[in-house]
Formats: structure tokens, C-alpha cells, sequence
């Protein structure tokens, strides 16, 4: 399956889904990374791993129909069959969602559905909760609602701040997303018409 992975950042997520590919037994192939900000660490590490990059700007398009139409050109042109969205910090629209529907994963740094939208972490530590983790699901229009394809649970450590409890998620990403990508791009989980996984 070729796989276009959209990152916004560091892309400490991206590495863990180019190691993962980079062994050869893996159904998924990375095809293309775009980012959405221009220099960011996540970029290098494609072009180290011998990955084409592409920077698309939003800020260079008048409004978000016209960033995603430029996505999805990007994405088509290399022929993409699943989409993963590894610290991608663009809401997507209804019609970007609708055209990649079934076809596009997203890392959430909670289990959902607790801790939707910005700073999960941080609603974690106040929410008192001693288990969190991190989700990944296919995306629905819905910010962080769509089905769940696998979730890593850690422990609220006493002590922990939001740097801490972030860093010991992103361990658990590193862990989830890669597993998440091979399961969809070898077809064990695909997104039903009711908007449930089926496995
Ligand atoms: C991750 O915590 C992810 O869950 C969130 O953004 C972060 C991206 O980190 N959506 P990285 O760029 O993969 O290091």
C-alpha cells in the first residue's frame, strides 16, 4: 500500500512509521510526506529515508477548501492508498475527509473518547485520571470521532508534568501508530459503512 504521511512538526511519529516500513516485511511503503510547515525536523527525516517531501503552506491558500484541494492533488498524483496524519496540526474539511474516507489515520495522545482536541495531556493531569495513553482511529468530520483502529494505554505517574506525560505517550505512539498502519494497509481493519471498524 502507498502510504502519504502529513506531519506539522518534530516527526518523531513519522520516524517511528519509517523504521517500521524500513524492514521490508511491512505491507505499507511511505510514498510521500507532506508538511504544511516549511524547515521542520520531521522533513529531514523523510529526506533521509529517502522519501519525496513536499511543503504546501496553508497559509498560501485563501481558505481550507483550497488548502485540502492542494492536499488531495498532492496526494493523488503519487497514487496514495492510506494517509497518515502523525502530528498534523490542520482541522481537515468535510469534503478532504469524505474523499479519503476509510483511507486516513490519525494519532490522538489520549484514549479516546476521553480528551478530544488541544492539549490531552494537560486535561489528563487535571481530569485526576491515573491511566491515559494514545489512540489512533480513522479520521471522521467529527475532531477526533472517528473509529478507533488501536489505542496503548500508560500510567499518570504522581509528579508528572505535561512535558513528562507527553514524552512517555509519544513511546506509546511510536508503538501504536506503526502497528495501526499495517493492520489497515494489509486489510484486517477496515472502516465499515456504519462508521465502525470491522476486523
Ligand atoms: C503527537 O503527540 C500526536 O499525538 C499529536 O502530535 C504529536 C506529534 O508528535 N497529534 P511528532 O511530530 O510525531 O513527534
Amino acid at each position: 500500500r502507498k502510504v502519504a504521511v502529513l506531519i506539522s512538526g518534530s516527526g518523531t511519529n513519522l520516524q517511528a512509521l519509517l523504521d517500521h516500513t524500513r524492514s521490508g516485511l511491512s505491507a505499507a511503503k511511505i510514498v510521500l510526506v507532506i508538511s504544511n510547515v516549511p524547515d521542520v525536523k520531521g522533513l529531514q527525516r523523510a529526506k533521509d529515508a529517502g522519501v519525496t517531501t513536499e511543503v504546501i503552506p496553508h497559509k498560501n491558500y485563501k481558505n481550507r477548501q483550497e488548502f485540502d484541494a492542494a492536499l488531495t492533488v498532492a496526494l493523488r498524483k503519487v497514487e496514495t492508498e492510506l494517509i497518515c496524519l502523525a502530528g498534523f496540526m490542520r482541522i481537515l474539511t468535510g469534503d478532504f475527509v469524505k474523499t479519503w474516507r476509510g483511507k486516513l489515520l490519525n494519532i490522538h495522545p489520549s484514549l479516546l473518547p476521553s480528551f478530544k482536541g488541544m492539549h490531552a495531556q494537560r486535561q489528563a493531569l487535571q481530569a485526576g485520571v491515573t491511566l491515559t495513553g494514545c489512540t489512533v482511529h480513522f479520521v471522521a468530520e467529527e475532531v477526533d470521532g472517528g473509529a478507533i483502529v488501536t489505542q496503548e494505554a500508560v500510567p499518570v505517574l504522581p509528579g508528572d508534568t505535561e512535558d513528562i506525560l507527553a514524552e512517555r505517550i509519544k513511546t506509546a505512539e511510536h508503538k501504536a501508530f506503526p502497528r495501526a498502519m499495517e493492520m489497515v494497509a494489509r486489510g484486517q481493519v477496515v472502516l465499515g459503512d456504519d462508521g465502525c471498524c470491522s476486523r
